[in-house]
C-alpha cells in the first residue's frame, strides 16, 4: 500500500568523491552523491539537477557557473560525475542539488556543498623539499652504558620552523602540506588540523600524498611562525620484515615539503613556502619510529620555538632540494585521528614497582601519562596484547617490533605522549613513574584512518555481540593509511589477500569507499610490469608476483567497493590495471588451469590442521572469479565486447575447474571445506552437481564434529554459501560453536578482536607460537559479511549495485530470539530486525526514499504473512535448500513496514 507522501523529497549528506567538502579532489575522482530524506512509503527521485559554481576566493566572485547538469531523469543519486567547465587547480567551488520526486515535485535547492581541486600535480607546487641534511648526521650521540645498535638506528625528530610577517588583515589562509616521512605542522605555537601519521603511506617514489587545512584563524599581523616536526614514519623507519632494508625502505632522512597561501583582505596573496630561510634543530624527541616507539627527553625541549619571539640563534639552516616529477596527490583517503580514548580497567604493581595496566580491549593507539614531580624521571612504557601466565607482559609476538615510548621527565606537571608511533595493545607495562599512579593520570587513545561508522548489529545472544564489536575493533585497528594485516608486530603491511576477504565486511561496517580508493592506488602503483599485481601493497622492494587470493584482490576489491557504493569512477580508473592482471594470469595459464605464476602461494592459510586444498584448485577458482567480475566491471563501464570477453574466459576457465576437479558426484578434489566453498561461492560446480557438492560440503563439516576447517581464503564464503545451499542449520552450528576452531571460542576466551589464528591462544596449550601470533588480525572476522546479508538479511538485488534495489531476505537460525541492525548506504540507511514469540515470526525493516525491495519473509504458512496493513504477500516461493513454498514475497519501498506470520522450522541439522 502507498501512503501519499505530504512533502518534496530533501537532498541532505552531499558528497564529493565519498568525502564532505573535501579541500583537496583529483579532477578525475569529482563524482558527487547525496541522499533523500522525506516521510512516507513510495518515495523516490525521478530526475535531478546538480549546480556548481566557482571558482571563488573569501573576496566573493566565485558565482560563475561552471557546470548546470539541467534536469536529468534520473534515479541516480551517487556516482555522479562532473562534466561542466574545466576546473581550476587550487579552486574553490560550491555544488548544490535539488530533486523532482514521484508526483514530479521539485525540491528545494541544497544547501551548498563545496569541492577545492587538487593542486597542479608537479607545476602547483612552488617549494623546496627542506631537511636538516648535516645536523641530523651529527646527533645521535651514544648515551652513557652499552652501545644499543637499535637505537643508534633511529634518529631524533628534527624541528623546523621560519618566520614571516603578516602585513594586514586576513581574508584567508591555506596550508598544504606533505613530507617524506611524518609531519606535524605549528603555526604560531598551534597543531595544525588534527590528523596523526600525515601524509599517510604511499610508494613515496610514485605518489605523495599532500594535505591541505584552512588556516585563516591561525594567523596574525605582525610576526608568525611556521614551523613542522618530522619523523621517520614508514619513509624510512621500520615496517615490514624485510630485514636488510629495515628503516630506510624509500629513503634515508624525512625531509618537508609545504606552502601556505595567504589571501588578504585588499585582494593580494603571498605565499610562505619550504625554500632556504628555514632553520633546523633539535627537541625533545630524541627518536621516534612506527615500530619501535618513541622517546621524548623533555629537558631538551625548545619551548616556544613555533611561536613569535623565539630566540632562533644556534638554530642552523636547512639543506634544501627541488621537487623532481613525482606526482604530488591531494591525500583522496580519510586521515588518520585519534577517535576515541579509553580509560583504564585495572592496574596492578609488581615487586619491581612496574605497573601493568589493562584496558579491557585490544586496540591501536599510544598513551597519555600525567606526571607531576622533580625531573629526571625515567618513565617507560611498553605495550602488549596479552599477559603471561605469571602476569607480566607478553610481547614475543611482536618480534622485532620494541613497542616501546619512555620519557625523561623536566619537572612539574607534565603530559606525555607519543606523537609519530602507533602500538597495538590491550596492556601497557609502565616503570619508572615517580610517585603513586591512578587510572585518572593514564588514558589510551585511539587512532586509525576516520572512517565512519555505517553498520550496527545486535541480537539475543551476547557473545554474538561482542564477536560483531571485536570484527570492527580490528577493522579500526588495522585500516590505518592502507588496510594491514595487524598493528603490533614488526611487519603491518598491506597485504592484499586479507583485504579482499575482508572487503565486504568492511564496507558494512564502515564508509570505506574513500579509504578503499586510497589504497588502490597503492595497489597499482605496486603492480609489475608483468601485470602482476603483488601479494602487498604500498610493495616492498623484492615484491614478485602475488599468489592466488592475494593478486586477485586487484580486481575483487574494486568490484566491491563498485558494488557498495556504485562507484563507476573507480573501476575506470583502474580498468587499465585490472585487464592487466587478467592478461598476465592468461599469458601464464594457456590451457586455462592456473597452476603456474602462483607465487608465495600462501594457499588457505592458516587454516587449521594440514592445508589439503590443492593449489591449482583454490587458484583456478580465483581465476575464475576474477573472469566473472571483470565481467560485470566491463558492463558498469559501458564495455560489452570486453565484457563478452570476459564471460568467454569465464567458461573455458571453469570448464577447465570442473575438469580437473570436479566427480560426477559432486565431489571436489581434496574434499576440503574450502575446496567446496570455493567451488560453490565462484560458480564452478554444475548446476546440476550444485545440492550433491553442498551435500558433500556439509558431509565434511559433520566429519570434523562441526568444525570449520577453513583458513583466511575459505572462511569468508564459508556461511554465505551455506546459506546460499540450503544450509542455514549448518551455518548457525558452526557460528555458534564454542570449541576451537570457532568465533565463539575466541569470544569466550576474552577476544576483544580477532585473531589471527584459530588457536592463537587455547586453553590446554596458552599462548601459540611467538613466530606469528597476532591478537589482532581481521581476516577471520570477514564473517561481518553474513551477519548483514544472511542474518539480517540486508543484500542487494543479484546483479544490482549502489543499494538502490534490495533483496531483504532474513535467515533466522540456531539458537537466535531476535537480530536487528542497520546499514547506511549510499542511499540511506537500511534497516532490519526479526524476532521469535510463541511460534510467531515479526520483520521489521525501514528503507530511504529511492530505494525498492523484495522481501523474504521466512514462514511455514507463507500465505498467512500479513504485512502491517493486513496485505498478503504477492507470491510464495522456496526458501533457499527447502522445496515447498516456505517464504512469503512482498514488494516494498521507501518507509518503515512490518510482516507478521507463523514462524518457519527449518529442518533440524544432525
Ligand atoms: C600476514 C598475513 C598475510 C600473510 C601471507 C602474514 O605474515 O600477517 O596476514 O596475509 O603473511 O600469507
Amino acid at each position: 500500500m502507498i501512503i501519499p507522501s505530504a512533502s518534496p523529497l530533501t537532498p541532505t549528506w552531499l558528497r564529493c568523491a565519498h568525502l564532505v567538502n573535501p579541500l583537496g579532489v583529483a579532477p578525475d575522482r569529482i563524482r558527487l552523491s547525496w541522499v533523500l530524506e522525506g516521510a512516507g512509503t513510495g518515495r523516490a527521485q525521478r530526475a535531478y539537477e546538480v549546480h556548481v559554481t566557482g571558482p571563488e576566493t573569501d573576496l566573493g566572485g566565485g558565482q560563475d557557473l561552471c557546470w548546470d547538469s539541467g534536469r536529468v531523469e534520473s534515479s541516480c543519486s551517487a556516482d555522479i560525475g562532473y562534466a561542466g567547465r574545466p576546473l581550476t587547480p587550487g579552486g574553490r567551488y560550491r555544488w548544490k542539488v535539488r530533486v523532482w520526486d514521484e508526483h514530479g515535485r521539485a525540491s528545494g535547492w541544497s544547501g551548498p556543498a563545496t569541492f577545492e581541486v587538487e593542486l597542479g600535480r608537479t607545476d602547483g607546487w612552488h617549494a623546496s623539499w627542506i631537511s636538516p641534511g648535516r645536523i641530523r648526521e651529527s646527533i645521535s650521540p651514544p648515551g652513557p652504558g652499552p652501545v644499543d645498535p637499535l637505537a643508534m638506528a633511529l634518529s631524533p625528530a628534527p624541528y623546523l620552523r621560519r618566520t614571516f610577517a603578516v602585513a594586514g588583515p586576513v581574508a584567508s589562509a591555506r596550508l598544504y602540506v606533505t613530507a617524506l616521512g611524518l609531519y606535524e605542522a605549528r603555526l604560531n605555537g598551534h597543531r595544525v588540523g588534527d590528523t596523526v601519521l600525515a601524509p599517510g603511506w604511499t610508494d613515496y617514489a610514485r605518489r605523495i600524498l599532500y594535505q591541505a587545512y584552512n588556516v585563516t584563524g591561525l594567523l596574525a599581523e605582525g610576526e608568525n611562525v611556521f614551523g613542522a616536526i618530522l619523523a621517520d614514519g614508514w619513509y624510512c623507519g621500520f615496517f615490514g620484515f624485510d630485514a636488510k632494508r629495515a628503516g630506510a625502505h624509500y629513503g634515508t632522512a624525512p625531509e618537508l615539503l609545504a606552502q601556505l597561501l595567504i589571501t588578504y583582505a585588499d585582494g593580494s596573496n603571498d605565499w610562505i613556502v619550504t625554500d632556504g630561510q628555514w632553520q633546523c634543530a633539535l627537541g625533545a624527541i630524541r627518536h621516534a619510529d612506527l615500530l619501535m616507539g618513541e622517546r621524548h627527553d623533555l629537558a631538551l625541549e625548545p619551548h616556544g620555538w613555533d611561536a613569535p619571539g623565539f630566540d632562533a640563534a644556534g638554530w642552523r639552516p636547512v639543506r634544501c632540494r627541488e621537487h623532481d616529477a613525482t606526482p604530488l596527490v591531494a591525500d583522496p583517503g580519510p586521515p588518520i585521528r585519534v577517535t576515541q580514548e579509553v580509560a583504564p580497567r585495572s592496574i596492578a604493581t609488581d615487586d619491581h614497582g612496574r605497573h601493568i595496566v589493562d584496558f579491557g580491549q585490544n586496540l591501536t593507539g599510544s598513551l597519555r601519562i600525567s606526571v607531576d614531580g622533580p625531573p629526571g624521571a625515567h618513565i617507560r612504557v611498553r605495550h602488549g596484547e596479552m599477559l603471561a601466565a605469571d602476569g607480566s607482559l607478553y610481547t614475543e609476538n611482536l618480534r622485532t617490533a620494541r613497542a616501546t615510548d619512555e620519557f625523561v621527565t623536566s619537572g612539574g606537571p607534565q603530559a606525555l605522549e607519543p606523537r609519530f608511533t602507533l602500538h597495538g595493545f590491550r596492556y601497557a607495562e609502565i616503570s619508572g613513574y615517580p610517585g603513586d599512579i591512578g587510572q585518572a593520570d593514564i588514558t589510551a587513545w585511539v587512532a586509525h584512518s576516520d572512517i565512519a561508522p555505517a553498520g550496527e548489529f545486535e541480537s539475543s545472544a551476547p557473545w554474538l555481540d561482542q564477536l560483531f564489536r571485536n570484527i570492527d575493533w580490528g577493522q579500526r585497528g588495522n585500516f590505518i593509511s592502507v588496510p594491514t594485516d595487524c598493528p603490533q608486530r614488526d611487519e603491518r603491511l598491506g597485504w592484499l589477500g586479507d583485504a579482499q576477504i575482508f572487503a565486504r565486511t568492511a564496507c558494512y561496517n564502515r564508509d570505506v569507499a574513500a579509504f578503499f580508493g586510497k589504497w588502490l592506488d597503492d595497489v597499482a602503483d605496486a603492480q609489475l610490469p608483468s601485470g602482476a599485481f603483488t601479494d602487498v601493497a604500498p610493495r616492498l622492494t623484492r615484491s614478485g608476483a602475488a599468489a592466488p587470493a592475494w593478486g586477485d584482490a586487484g580486481v575483487i576489491v574494486p568490484w566491491t567497493v563498485w558494488k557498495m557504493y556504485a562507484d563507476t569512477g573507480l573501476l575506470r580508473r583502474h580498468f587499465g590495471a585490472m585487464t592487466a592482471w587478467m592478461d598476465f594470469l592468461e599469458r601464464a595459464n594457456p590451457d586455462y588451469l592456473r597452476a603456474r605464476e602462483l607465487g608465495n602461494s600462501y594457499n588457505d592459510w592458516l587454516a587449521p590442521g594440514p592445508d589439503l586444498t590443492p593449489p591449482e584448485l583454490l587458484a583456478t577458482a580465483y581465476w575464475a572469479y576474477d573472469a566473472a567480475l571483470m565481467a560485470e566491471i566491463a558492463d558498469a563501464t559501458g564495455r560489452p565486447d570486453d565484457a563478452a570477453g570476459y564471460r568467454a574466459l569465464w567458461s573455458k576457465v571453469r570448464a577447465a575447474f570442473t575438469e580437473a576437479f570436479v566427480a560426477s558426484d559432486g565431489q571436489v578434489a581434496s574434499g576440503t571445506q574450502t575446496a567446496y566453498v570455493l567451488g560453490l561461492h565462484m560458480g564452478l560446480i554444475p548446476d546440476e552437481l550444485r545440492a550433491p557438492a553442498a551435500e558433500h560440503l556439509v558431509a565434511a563439516i559433520r566429519r570434523a564434529d562441526w568444525h570449520l576447517t577453513t583458513g583466511f581464503v575459505g572462511v569468508g564464503y564459508l556461511l554465505p554459501v551455506l546459506s546460499s545451499t540450503g544450509y542455514t542449520g549448518v551455518a548457525y552450528r558452526l557460528l555458534e560453536q564454542d570449541s576451537p576452531p570457532s568465533w565463539r571460542y575466541m569470544v569466550e576466551a576474552g577476544a576483544t578482536t580477532i585473531w589471527e589464528r584459530w588457536d592463537g591462544w587455547t586453553s590446554d596449550r596458552g599462548i601459540q607460537s611467538p613466530k606469528m601470533n597476532s591478537f589482532n588480525h581481521y581476516a577471520l572476522g570477514s564473517v561481518g559479511e553474513w551477519l548483514y546479508r544472511f542474518v539480517l538479511g540486508i543484500d542487494q538485488a543479484p546483479g544490482t549495485a549502489g543499494f538502490g534495489r534490495l533483496l531483504l531476505r532474513p535467515h533466522p537460525g540456531g539458537s537466535l530470539g531476535w537480530a536487528r541492525g542497520s546499514y547506511r548506504s549510499v542511499r540511506g540507511p537500511v534497516s532490519s530486525g526479526w524476532e521469535y514469540s510463541g511460534g510467531r515470526f515479526t520483520l521489521r525493516l525501514e528503507l530511504p526514499p529511492n530505494v525498492t525491495a523484495s522481501v523474504r519473509v521466512p514462514s511455514d504458512d507463507p500465505a498467512g504473512v500479513r504485512d502491517a496493513h493486513g496485505d498478503g504477500p504477492a507470491m510464495t516461493a522456496d526458501y533457499p535448500g527447502l522445496s515447498g513454498a516456505a517464504e512469503a514475497v512482498f514488494e516494498i519501498s521507501s518507509g518503515t513496514h512490518e510482516f507478521r506470520g507463523a514462524a518457519l522450522q527449518p529442518p533440524a541439522v544432525a
